[in-house]
């Protein structure tokens, strides 16, 4: 009987082992490889998080990509049959109710661009009626325009050979299966594209629709499974450029300030060099005084209007160094564009007090000499319901916001809040709809010195058809906050209605979103930063367009951050666009997880000089071509701030298949070399270039300049005529 059982034993572990047919599903495999150009591969639901549906049926099992898509998998030649239904997934159209948002609960923020908007799409997830303005920059569609769908074909490849393909499909098509013998196949290829011309309109090109490989899975033998192969361009990943924060003292950006009379005041001078550092101002206005340890300048801001020089000195036991700053008490704040730390980007509703802290201690620690100066809670710090008599208070989470406040201030930091017009924010947390003033003085008490409010749920309140109602509730808001005993930079989120940036200053605005939702995808960049076109002219100091927050570092908008889907060269044109665009600076990463590629993108002093410049300019596009542009801005000591970004798609346009996957996962140069013309920028003569990233003078060019661009990436330049 023993013998038996033992006998049992070994043919049963034999059959596993070896012959024996599994089954592998594709969801279970490695997603992240998964190479789209918006969101991430999901595992049994949509890009968007829905409910994997085809023609009305419903998908339990299956894996939703964006279209284009691609993945290759190594099958090491044991695989036997692949099989799946795939198709265009249905859609649904939310039209969510007022205040109602699935955002925090995502990996993608509400109706971001990961979804089915194109070009960066709203907040809300949904179409949103009247209320989208026509022609803004980030792609948001005019109200009305009829949706192309796109077509969309699957082919699944073997060995560099289509071995099915489903012909074009379009939403609403049955799913169609696919069931092939993979027998002897080393590598399989999975791809999804889209037939309609790349950006030729709405609905078009290749992020606007979502597929789906339903009951997909892979049969093999053997002991070895199937995985996933690296398929991203692998090119040179370039390093950290910024050179190594110098030892001796130095006094960075900004280098002006602004303040309305009599005001609580608090601004931390920025320096870096080897600790301690003293500091030390020859004149401050009365009422002001200076920490000579940690150069926290605070108290009342002086009542009479007018221009202070602060002559700063700054010393370590390697050297001093001088500058001036200047403080302007006036009626304008945020002189140069906000910089700091959003919590949204860096898990969305669930912020808490613990991670403020964390981000403040990082932020003092690290950036503060930088410039950084805001911590910003974003939508989620909200009670469920207000007071008896109807003020608005902290969730749980908050369980000492006065006491985070201090903190905050005490390291000579800035403490922003979030709200909506409406009745609930986007988030559904609770809104400020007709408690304005109350709320506006509670964040006073509170300390609060920014505002981003957010129009959300407000669409139940007004349709935003006119420009009178776009305007109203920022009105209401504005006349709040200036009655509080705080200075309040006021940052409209909106989304670029009604052309926001042609009235945003009219009602005190100091910045305004001018987009949909940023997430970490090269199409997001290119549907929000690079959608720029239209609206410098209405930018200077006080005043900013803000095509959304940095997506760098350890992101998401769940309590799980992950790193950044933008390759590194991305990230540095992204925050290279940014400070061409003297938009705000808000970091949005889990600052705890700060590792120091992304500490780099965000400390080199002369990029951030960019973006701090004190001339208020925002860059043009200067040229473009198909796969390029060129973006350019005018510094106030009459240089040119110059952006040579490769922007062109990652197949380049590729047709064939076959030649879209990297088979052999061979090093592949991602580069092209750029010409820039001078003339082009309305120079003439030599001129002197220097690199802001590497911060190396590059030499002396008549007529022109060449650079090699990486996939996705920038040459940053200054360029100054030579005398
Ligand atoms: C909207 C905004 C985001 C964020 C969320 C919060 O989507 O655009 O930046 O503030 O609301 O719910």
């Amino acid at each position: 009987m023993k013998h038996l059982v033992l006998i049992w034993c070994v043919i049963l572990l034999c059959s596993f082992t070896v012959g024996e047919e599994k089954s592998i599903w594709l969801g279970d495999m490695d997603l992240s490889q998964f190479d789209l150009e918006t969101g991430q591969a999901m595992k049994n639901q949509t890009t968007r998080g829905d409910t994997i549906i085809i023609a009305g049926t419903i998908y339990q099992n299956g894996v939703g990509v964006g279209v284009p898509a691609k993945y290759l998998i190594d099958l090491n030649s044991s695989g036997s049959r692949f099989y799946a239904e795939v198709g265009a997934c249905d859609r649904k159209f939310r039209a969510r109710p007022a205040g109602t948002a699935t955002a925090g609960a995502n990996q993608q923020p509400a109706g971001g661009p990961g979804g089915e908007m194109p070009g960066g799409g709203a907040p809300g997830g949904a179409m949103l009626g009247g209320a989208m303005p026509s022609g803004a920059p980030g792609g948001a569609m005019p109200f009305g325009t009829p949706r192309v769908m796109p077509t969309i074909e699957f082919f699944v490849l073997g060995d560099k050979k289509v071995i099915w393909s489903s012909g074009p499909m379009k939403t609403g098509d049955k799913a169609k299966v696919v069931d092939v013998e993979i027998g002897g196949i080393k590598k399989l290829a999975l791809i999804v594209v889209s037939q309609s011309v790349s950006g030729s309109g709405p609905g078009a090109g290749p992020f606007g629709s979502m597929a789906a490989w339903g009951n997909a899975k892979i049969t093999y033998t053997g002991n070895v499974a199937p995985k996933a192969l690296p398929l991203k361009a692998i090119g040179e990943e370039p390093k950290i450029l910024t050179p190594k924060e110098s030892d001796l003292p130095k006094i960075n950006h900004p280098k002006v300030i602004g303040a309305t009379p009599e005001k609580p005041f608090i601004f931390t001078i920025p320096a870096t060099g080897k600790k301690p550092l003293q500091f030390a101002i020859d004149k401050l206005p009365n009422g002001l005084k200076l920490d000579g340890s940690t150069g926290i300048i605070s108290g009342t801001s002086p009542a009479q209007k007018g221009t202070y020089t602060l002559n700063i000195l700054v010393k370590n036991s390697l050297g001093v160094a001088k500058d001036k700053i200047e403080l302007k008490v006036g009626n304008l704040l945020a002189l140069t564009p906000p910089m700091g730390w959003n919590s949204w980007n860096a898990g969305g509703m669930s912020v808490d007090q613990v991670k403020i802290r964390a981000a403040v201690d990082v932020i003092s620690d690290k950036l503060r000499g930088h410039g950084w100066a805001f911590v910003n809670i974003d939508d989620g710090w909200q009670a469920d319901k207000r007071t008896d008599d109807g003020e608005l208070f902290t969730n749980q989470k908050f369980s000492d916001i006065k006491g985070m406040s201090d903190y905050i201030h005490s390291k000579g930091l800035r403490f922003g809040i979030y709200s909506s017009p409406g009745p609930r924010t986007c988030g559904q947390a609770l809104g400020s709809y007709q408690h304005e003033l109350q709320d506006a003085m509670t964040w006073g008490s509170w300390g609060v010195d920014y505002l981003k409010y957010d129009w959300c749920s407000y669409r139940s309140i007004s349709a935003g058809n006119t420009l009178e109602e776009l305007e109203k509730p920022y009105k209401i808001m504005q006349d709040a906050l200036v009655k509080t005993n705080r200075d309040i930079v006021y940052s409209l989120c909106q989304y670029g209605m009604g052309d926001v940036w042609k009235w945003g200053a009219d009602v005190n605005g100091n910045s305004w979103r001018t987009t949909g939702d940023i997430t970490d995808n090269w199409r997001s960049i290119l549907n929000t930063g690079f959608k720029q076109t239209n609206n410098a002219d209405y930018v200077n100091p006080g005043h900013w367009n803000d095509p959304d927050m940095l997506v760098i570092g350890s992101v998401g908008w769940s309590a799980k951050t992950l790193p950044t889907k933008l390759t590194k060269d991305e990230q540095y044109a992204h925050v290279s666009l940014w400070s061409l665009l003297s938009s705000p600076l808000l970091i949005g990463c889990d600052m705890t997880k700060l590792d120091d590629f992304t500490l780099g993108l965000v400390t080199n002093d002369e990029v951030i000089g960019i973006n701090q410049d004190i001339l208020g300019h925002q860059a043009k596009l200067i040229t473009k071509g198909d796969d390029y542009q060129v973006w350019a801005k005018d510094l106030a000591d009459g240089s040119k701030a110059v952006g040579i970004f490769y922007t062109g798609t990652t197949d380049g346009g590729e047709k064939d298949p076959v030649k879209m996957i990297n088979w052999d996962q061979q090093k592949v140069d991602t580069s092209k070399l750029i010409n820039l013309d001078f003339s082009t920028l309305g120079l003439s003569g030599k001129q002197a270039v220097r690199n802001l990233w590497s911060q190396k003078d590059l030499g002396t060019f008549d007529g022109k300049f060449e650079t090699k661009v990486n996939q996705h990436g920038v040459t940053l330049l200054k360029i100054k005529a030579t005398k």
